[in-house]
């Protein structure tokens, strides 16, 4: 694990509104949160309306045929028609479907989960959900856990990591290997230039046999929860995986957990600097994201007993 920093706390100001959101976590956060069934099936109902995760955040076989036409999401004007070579790459149906979750686990990055022994409680949960394909090993174990059912891949990781998978693709294939049998959800078909990389990552680990499956983001969703995350009041240019795979599990399972969400730079309790990821400290995308905006509406939705954020160790 990384080590505690030294450094003096820092005020949280790194944000214009940061200290008021900040408060208002710890004032929060501070109440006993018991679930609240009725807010939660009101909550849940309203983003299944709108959203439809359950059956269409994932491509599958099923509800995309071969000749289906997929507009991007981020790229306004691109559409792509399915081939029947994409066609294969498809998963055959819906993944989350006769799977009856009880618990989800999902895990920001974030390095609130520095030293929080948080491991054990996260691996307990049915279902763990990972983002941006995280470190797990050399000591992280205990405090973010290894069980994962599915992790997200940003196309970026695979250009800078692993040279877009255009050369030698093995090293790829073999850090997979700590996730397991999980699903490898892909954003293929958000911008252009996504694709090639995203059904590269797909061929890879269909010919490396790997245990993992590739699974790809239905543009149609990406569009439908942003708008409905506007309507709550988050005027972002793109959604953060968090949030996304926040949203898709309250669509799935009926207790959320997430661990890892806290976009400031100081721990809510103990002060201390935090890093921005629990393995690094590279620094947000604030041209895309509005984490902060983002944060406050998942406290909200932790204040109305929809969900459950963990902010504080697990002992
Ligand atoms: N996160 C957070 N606080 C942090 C870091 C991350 O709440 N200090 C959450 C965000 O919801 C984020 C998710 O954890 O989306 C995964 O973190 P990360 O891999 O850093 O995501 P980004 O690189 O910012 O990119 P993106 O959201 O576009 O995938």
């Amino acid at each position: 694990p990384l080590p505690k920093k030294k450094s003096a706390p820092q005020p949280f100001d790194t944000c214009k509104g940061c200290s008021e959101v900040v408060n208002k976590a710890l004032k929060r956060y501070s109440q006993t949160w018991k679930w609240q069934e009725e807010n939660y099936k009101k909550f849940r109902s309203q983003l299944s309306s709108n959203c439809h995760g359950f059956d269409k955040a994932i491509i599958t076989q099923a509800n995309t045929p071969v000749g289906s036409k997929l507009a991007y999401d981020g790229d306004k004007k691109r559409t792509l028609q399915v081939t029947p070579e994409i066609f294969t790459t498809f998963i055959k149906e819906n993944p989350f479907l006769n799977k009856k979750l009880d618990t989800c686990a999902v895990v920001g990055n974030g390095g609130i989960l520095t030293n929080s022994s948080c491991g054990k409680m996260i691996d307990s949960a049915q279902f763990v959900i990972r983002c941006n394909l995280p470190p797990l090993q050399n000591g992280y174990e205990k405090h973010v856990g290894v069980k994962t059912d599915l992790v997200t891949a940003n196309p970026s990781i695979l250009v800078e990591k692993y040279g877009a998978l255009m050369g030698r693709r093995r090293p790829f294939a073999e850090s997979l290997r700590i996730y397991g049998n999980s699903l490898l959800l892909l954003p293929a078909f958000s911008y252009g230039y996504n694709t090639p990389v995203s059904l590269r990552a797909a061929y890879t680990t269909e010919d490396f046999e790997s245990p993992a499956q590739a699974v790809f983001f239905n543009p149609d969703y990406l569009r439908n929860l942003s708008i409905f995350w506007r309507s709550q009041g988050l005027r972002a240019a793109r959604l953060s995986t968090g949030i996304i795979m926040a949203s898709l599990a309250l669509e799935a399972c009926t207790n959320v957990y997430l661990y890892g969400f806290w976009p400031f730079s100081n721990h809510p309790h103990a002060l201390q600097t935090l890093t921005n990821h629990y393995y690094d400290d590279r620094k947000p995308r604030t041209v895309f994201h509005a984490m902060p905006v983002e944060f406050d509406l998942l406290l909200r939705l932790h204040t109305e007993g929809v969900l459950r954020l963990h902010l504080g160790e697990c002992r």
